[in-house]
């Protein structure tokens, strides 16, 4: 009897003090501090972009010797790893993006966030010109401000290789829009498909889910749409669901060229079980509103009919990247992006442009890794160069009062050490994809045989804890729990908006 009633105590002391500690995070995630003001004094440090680099910035810069200013068209940061998910309403979009002021309102000094596109990169007399695009606008919209230091992290657009019915047609996946566009255009195509006397063509076309791309992207959007359908879709549409074809089409011999072959080969027999075809050595030659114009192995042209077309094709440099290489053209020579040195300082403005992440040609691979540890990297840069800042005015504010020799060559000692500033290192965490039907497969150098292909309960729970765990705040990972929870509970929603 003693030791149930002590172990019920303990759980009640255990339970009571998670809640507590759950509410004290909350109560704080709600009310951020005062901070200090702008100050002109201190050198501007200019963050284009709110993504994974920029917000890993963000996170780790310690503001208090800085004026920072951030300017992104969108006002919050896009947890990208689950944006799959949110395109069969797996989870709500709300869910994984993080309002950029929830990171910008807890940091010491202020920071200003301009809701804008940046038009203009003037690397000469370091400026930045922005507009503000978005529906509303007031009398000013278009603004060109002064930088000391510019952090260059736009990313990169969706790659179409000059295919006009791409843009007119296809839906990508790279935005929350994006996801949300996808959603409401799946559950058309079925909602069409099921009206009286649509004809078995009809219905065949509008059923016929063809993504372009083998790449990450286009996998793991393949394997959450086959989810869908197979506990969700199945059941509400009976008459039509059964019905609904998924073709993956790759122009390589394989597809997810970056993981090994042991898992490319689950993941091809994994899609196989599903009923997900995959087309390799299938180019995309052209779109229309109804067909996808493919180069088949044996060099002849088919059409394929399609409802709906997901376009994951990989990604090219934005217009504004290419104009800034164009305002350097002596170091400014790569195709794939801005290049950079060492530090992430960029070829031809060193002094003044840091660039990281997508909009960058480097050897790392585009991805979320990369661009957050280049974006804390930076922010340890920044911090440094704040202390060494410091030290040199110690320095003089010490010879102006005729400090001794040796006082003197202490703080020179200090700035010495201060003004080494370490080049960028990578550290490769491994690589994470979810391939549906509670499978994923994932590439961890950690591990002594690099890969584990496996599905199941734990390597799905070990999938979505490894996500919960990159995401942000305590807010995004409620939020999530709760959406798996109700989806648990009750299935996805397939009305549309
Ligand atoms: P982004 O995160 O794309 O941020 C660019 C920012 O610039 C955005 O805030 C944008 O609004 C802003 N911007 C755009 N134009 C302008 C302008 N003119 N002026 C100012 N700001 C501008 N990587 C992984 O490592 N693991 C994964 O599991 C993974 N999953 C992914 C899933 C999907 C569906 C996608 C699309 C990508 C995924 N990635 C993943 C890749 C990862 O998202 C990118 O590598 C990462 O976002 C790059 O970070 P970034 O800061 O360079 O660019
Ligand atoms: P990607 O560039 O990796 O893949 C695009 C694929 O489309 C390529 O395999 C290419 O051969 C194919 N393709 C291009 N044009 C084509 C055409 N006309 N016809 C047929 N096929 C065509 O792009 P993706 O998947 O968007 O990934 C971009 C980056 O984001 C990568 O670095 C990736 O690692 C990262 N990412 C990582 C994820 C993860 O780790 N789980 C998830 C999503 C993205």
């Amino acid at each position: 009897g003693g030791f149930f009633r002590g172990l019920k105590r303990t759980f009640y002391v255990l339970a009571i003090g998670s809640l507590g500690t759950y509410a004290y995070f909350v109560y704080q995630g709600r009310h951020p501090p005062d901070q200090l003001p702008q100050d002109p004094t201190k050198k501007t440090i200019v963050v284009l972009g709110s993504g994974w680099g920029a917000t890993s910035l963000l996170k780790n810069i310690d503001t208090e010797e800085y004026n920072v200013v951030v300017i992104s068209p969108h006002n919050y940061f896009l947890f990208t790893p689950l944006l799959p998910s949110v395109t069969v309403g797996t989870l709500d979009g709300r869910s994984i993006v993080q309002p950029t002021r929830h990171t910008t309102r807890f940091k010491t000094r202020e920071v200003k966030v301009y809701e804008a596109d940046c038009e203009y990169v003037d690397p000469i007399n370091k400026t930045v010109t922005f507009e503000d695009r978005s529906e509303v606008k007031g009398s000013v919209s278009k603004v060109t401000i002064p930088y000391d230091y510019l952090v260059y992290s736009v990313g990169t657009e969706n790659q179409t290789f000059g295919i006009e019915g791409v843009k007119k047609h296809a839906c990508f996946l790279k935005e929350l829009s994006d996801a949300e566009k996808i959603r409401a255009r799946l559950i058309d195509c079925v909602e069409s498909a099921a009206i009286k006397g649509q004809s078995e063509e009809e219905i065949d076309r509008l059923l016929h889910m063809v993504v372009v791309g083998g790449g990450p992207t286009g996998i793991e959007y393949a394997a959450e749409l086959r989810d869908f359908v197979e506990s969700d879709l199945i059941r509400w549409y009976p008459e039509v669901a059964n019905k609904l074809r998924v073709t993956l089409v790759e122009a390589l011999p394989n597809i997810l060229p970056m993981f090994s072959q042991t898992l490319i080969k689950y993941t091809e027999s994994t899609f196989k079980e599903n009923s997900i075809d995959i087309l390799t050595k299938h180019m995309v030659k052209d779109v229309d509103e109804r067909d996808v114009l493919v180069k088949t192995p044996s060099g002849e042209e088919k059409k394929i009919p399609y409802g709906l077309l997901v376009w994951a094709a990989g990604n090219t440099a934005r217009p504004l990247t290419r104009q800034l290489m164009a305002a350097l053209p002596e170091h400014q020579k790569n195709r794939r992006g801005l290049e950079v040195d060492d530090h992430m300082r960029l070829k031809g403005a060193e002094d003044s442009v840091f660039a990281l992440g997508d909009a960058t040609a480097t050897q790392f691979a585009p991805t979320a890794q990369a661009a957050s540890q280049q974006g804390a990297y930076l922010a340890r840069v920044f911090n440094q160069l704040a202390r060494l800042q410091v030290l040199e005015d110690k320095l003089a504010a010490a010879k102006k009062a005729g400090a001794d020799a040796s006082e003197l060559s202490g703080v020179e000692r200090q700035i010495e050490k201060a003004a080494k500033i370490r080049p960028f290192k990578y550290s490769h965490q491994g690589s994470l994809a979810y391939i549906g039907s509670e499978k994923a497969i994932a590439d961890i150098p950690l591990l002594g045989n690099n890969q584990i292909a496996s599905g199941g309960v734990v390597t799905f729970m070990f999938w979505r804890s490894a996500y919960v765990s990159m995401l942000f705040s305590l807010r995004n990972r409620s939020l999530v729990a709760a959406d798996w929870f109700k989806v648990f509970l009750f299935g996805r929603d397939v009305s549309r908006e």
